[in-house]
């Protein structure tokens, strides 16, 4: 009987599982233990976990529910297996289940069973749910100055083309002409409500869940307000049952993220167009383009499309969660553990995806002349026309629009450019034009006019900028 304990105490899982297996005479079957481990994933927040645990045993020695003396072992043997996890020296097996167990069961190994008492007063249902929240809070640090450096290339391309002119599009048909700087403004703008959204779902996140332990609370005197302290957490949850079984703080966390991506699937759609040939505004860098192993003259912009194609997964994280959290009673159920590979494979993708736009933004090569040629094509001052009929004749909007409708078809017929159609021709559409009107039918002047707040005009984009440039760098 007592070599069979000592055996079992070796081979954790070797006959029923040692962390919950007293009531368990068989081991679990393969298959039971393939759908249960969490190690293959959760391994990735080893880090969180020993740092909630140390967190958690030093509350349990101030507060005297372990002593002094095991506390410092625990703390010790906590540290060491850290350190044997980063240098690639612990062994990971799928019979203990998840991270949890890992640690537990190795710290058991290295101080004897005082290791057991590291348990004590918490569950894992609130150490799980702890070291997630710590993981996400980390991955947020992460992503936010990524989305800051994805803002300054940006920021340095606006810069170089405040008067860069190409078409801004409506429908995809050519509308007015914009500044190449203003439209990647709008980009900047996206990216600083990201970083806003990924702020306030730290802000809402960062309760520490720790001490509701299984789901009730426990009669241990634990101190919670203290390891939500020593976990920079702003203060402990209220409910316990709420504690356990929230998984809020991912789900915001992913709409924030597929928001973010779905920003940049709209950056990459556009430059894959503007790389096409038909418009050719921008050349893709060697660095960033790959080539076609049957037809020598592409350039194809893959970064660009699989940033596009990114956002799939990533709005699939979210929608997963969403469905696995749908209808769960309280408090915690098995299902959560499918919470965290979402989350991981979401925080990759938008690593890489921004990443990938901010180098391919930095390495912008415009063909300024292609844009400008797009833009006077398509009557895209006509708008200006018709508000000059309202400015200087005093038309009406709606009349003005009927002239500059019939002015344009003129344009059309000599198959010429608004600016290049002769006055004569437009006297014959409305007597009392005169030659002023020239000075609102280049696409130059029309972004030169549009002055008012959050317009195309160069000087205002250079506005934007500088104000920018306070916030968000
Ligand atoms: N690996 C588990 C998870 O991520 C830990 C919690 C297990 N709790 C339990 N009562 N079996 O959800």
């Amino acid at each position: 009987m007592s070599s069979e304990r000592k055996d079992h105490k070796n081979r954790p899982g070797a006959a029923s599982n040692r962390l919950w297996g007293g009531r368990f005479a068989a081991t679990p079957s393969e298959i039971m233990q393939a759908i249960n481990a969490s190690i293959f994933f959760d391994s990735r927040f080893y880090a969180q976990d020993i740092r909630a645990s140390i967190a958690h045993v030093k509350m349990l020695g101030d507060r005297n529910i372990v002593t002094k003396g095991e506390t410092r072992k625990i703390v010790g043997g906590l540290n060491k297996i850290r350190q044997e996890i980063e240098k690639g020296d612990f062994s990971f097996d799928p019979a203990l289940e998840d991270i949890h167990m890992h640690v537990e069961a190795r710290l058991t190994e290295l101080i004897g069973p005082s290791a057991g008492k590291l348990h004590t007063a918490r569950s894992r249902n609130d150490q799980a749910v702890t070291d997630f929240r710590l993981w996400v809070r980390d991955a947020i640090d992460k992503i936010d100055p990524a989305l800051r450096d994805f803002q300054e290339a940006l920021l340095d391309q606006v810069a170089t083309h405040a008067e860069t002119i190409l078409p801004g599009f409506t429908h995809l048909q050519i509308a007015q002409p914009v500044t190449l700087g203003h439209h990647l403004m709008a980009y900047v703008e996206m990216a600083g409500r990201d970083r806003s959204r990924l702020r306030d779902c730290r802000k809402r996140l960062n309760e520490s869940p720790l001490g509701a332990a299984a789901l009730a609370g426990t009669p241990y005197p634990i101190d919670r307000g203290q390891t939500a302290q020593i976990l920079g957490f702003d203060r402990p949850m209220r409910n316990s049952m709420d504690a356990v079984s929230d998984r809020d703080f991912a789900l915001d966390y992913l709409s924030a993220l597929a928001i973010a991506a779905t920003h940049l699937s709209r950056l990459a759609e556009e430059l894959i167009l503007w790389a096409s040939a038909p418009f050719g505004f921008i050349t893709l860098s060697d660095r960033l383009s790959t080539g076609s192993s049957i037809m020598p003259q592409k350039r194809n912009p893959d970064a660009a499309e699989l940033t596009r194609a990114k956002t799939g997964r990533i709005n699939g994280a979210l929608i997963a969660l969403l469905t696995v959290m749908k209808g769960l009673p309280l408090a915690y159920s098995k299902d959560m553990q499918e919470d965290k590979e979402p989350v991981f494979d979401a925080t990759d993708s938008i690593e890489l995806c921004l990443a990938a736009m901010t180098a391919m933004i930095a390495d912008l090569n415009v063909n300024k002349e292609a844009m400008l040629d797009a833009a006077r094509a398509g009557y895209s001052t006509a708008t200006d026309l018709a508000d000059w009929l309202v400015i200087e004749l005093g038309l009406p909007f709606r009349e003005a629009h009927h002239v500059t409708g019939r002015i344009v078809k003129r344009a059309e017929e000599r198959n010429c450019r608004l600016d290049e159609l002769p006055l004569s021709e437009m006297q014959a559409v409305d007597g009392s034009i005169h030659k002023g009107v020239y000075s609102v039918l280049s696409v130059e002047n029309s972004v030169k006019s549009r002055r008012s707040l959050g317009g195309t005009a160069p000087v205002k984009v250079r506005a934007a900028a500088r104000t920018a440039r306070k916030e968000f760098l």
